[in-house]
């Protein structure tokens, strides 16, 4: 997708041929900073801080973090300590997980001398594939939105509401849930964008906004929770959301606040799908409420907010009254039942196991072992 009219993935390659740039998320959108990975834990620590963030995106960053890895010191101790320090660097989206297991895969029946050659072709394999995917994604939900435009008096915006930020940012391009809805700007369908601003870190006023913005999407910024006042208004047709891991069953995990949307959703009849690639699909989880780890960060993110002043200096300031102790659960889990429908690259599906599984027969748990 684009910056200023140029075209721009999240991660790639430097020139140098080994070391990883990405683009600095925690400096967005006041800034647009390239920030330089030079070996694993500077990997692990972009995507602990949040540097890069988004379910894709974080599995791309560790397949290259492995890569890293192997061309500091290609031993069979090193390529384990990797992906060890790589996994536990955030807990809930699954594709970490997916992507390091598809790097072990592949590196560990290989002799040392081709490991890093090997590791960096595969973690750029990763990073198509994800584009690819998302690309698909985007064919697939597109008819969803040229649905509901048809039935609509003529140059009338499809009102879509998304939450957090599920964009190209948050995977290698085009994104997830907004795949779909920038295929159908660039086809002449009007669109319009609630964009949650998503507290704590504000993925959605800082990131999904700046994206849009970038791409001449029209969209307004709303607190997070305006949403439901806007459905009971006639004033959302459709929401369509990412996710960071989706159980076998269809219980979907995503930032915080994603289920009160849902909640929303059905109580007014409002369409409530989700995007998702299917390396975000847990084959091996049937209960997102009761099994998928929820991560909690630190309590800063929630008691300080950071802006640009007028005279455009970044700042942070609190916003919370001393000493009051805050929580900050990352994530929230959907229940199946309140999604209409799951945009995958292998076609849109019901939200139940059945329904993933006539997608991806090849992972689905064969019936005898299912939960
Ligand atoms: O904490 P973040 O910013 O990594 O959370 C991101 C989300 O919740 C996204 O909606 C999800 O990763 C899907 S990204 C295509």
């Amino acid at each position: 997708m684009k910056i200023d009219g140029n075209s721009t993935r999240t991660i790639w390659v430097a020139d140098d041929g080994r070391t990883v740039d990405v683009i600095d998320q925690t400096k967005l959108p006041f800034a647009f900073e390239i920030l330089k990975l030079n070996d694993v834990e500077e990997a692990a620590a972009a995507i602990e801080r949040m540097v890069v963030r988004g379910a894709p995106l974080i599995g791309a960053t560790a397949a290259f973090g492995v890569a890293l890895a192997m061309a500091d010191d290609s031993s069979s101790e090193n390529l384990a300590a990797s992906c060890d320090r790589l996994i536990g660097t955030r807990p809930t989206a699954v594709n970490l997980r997916w992507a390091i297991s598809e790097m072990m895969s592949c590196l560990e029946r290989l002799p040392e001398a081709e490991r890093k050659d090997a590791a960096y072709r595969r973690a750029a394999e990763i990073c198509d594939e994800d584009v690819e995917i998302n690309a698909s994604i985007g064919r697939n939900g597109l008819g969803l939105i040229q649905q509901i435009a048809a039935r609509k008096p003529p140059g009338e915006p499809v009102n879509i509401l998304t939450h957090c930020n599920a964009g190209w940012l948050a995977a290698v391009d085009w994104g997830t849930a907004t795949s779909p809805i920038y295929m159908a700007h660039d086809q002449g369908t009007p669109v319009h964008v609630w964009v949650d601003e998503t507290r704590p870190r504000n993925q959605g006023a800082s990131l999904t906004a700046y994206e849009l913005g970038h791409e001449g999407v029209p969209h307004t910024v709303i607190p997070d929770n305006t949403g439901g006042h806007l459905m009971q208004h006639g004033q959302v047709d459709l929401v369509i959301t990412g996710t960071d891991r989706t159980t076998a069953t269809g219980d979907v995990c995503n930032k915080i606040g994603t289920y009160l949307k849902a909640l929303a959703a059905r109580d007014n009849d409002v369409p409530f799908y989700v995007a998702l690639p299917s390396p975000t699909i847990d084959f091996t989880l049937s209960n997102g409420v009761e099994e998928i780890p929820i991560e909690q960060r630190s309590g800063d993110e929630v008691s300080k907010m950071t802006g640009v002043s007028e005279d455009g200096t970044v700042r942070t300031v609190d916003i919370v009254s001393r000493g009051s102790p805050v929580a900050n659960y990352a994530f929230d889990v959907t229940p199946a039942r309140l999604v209409t429908g799951l945009i995958t690259e292998a076609g849109i599906c019901e939200a139940s196991r059945d329904g993933i599984a006539e997608l991806f027969p090849d992972r689905a748990a064969p019936a005898g072992r299912r939960k």
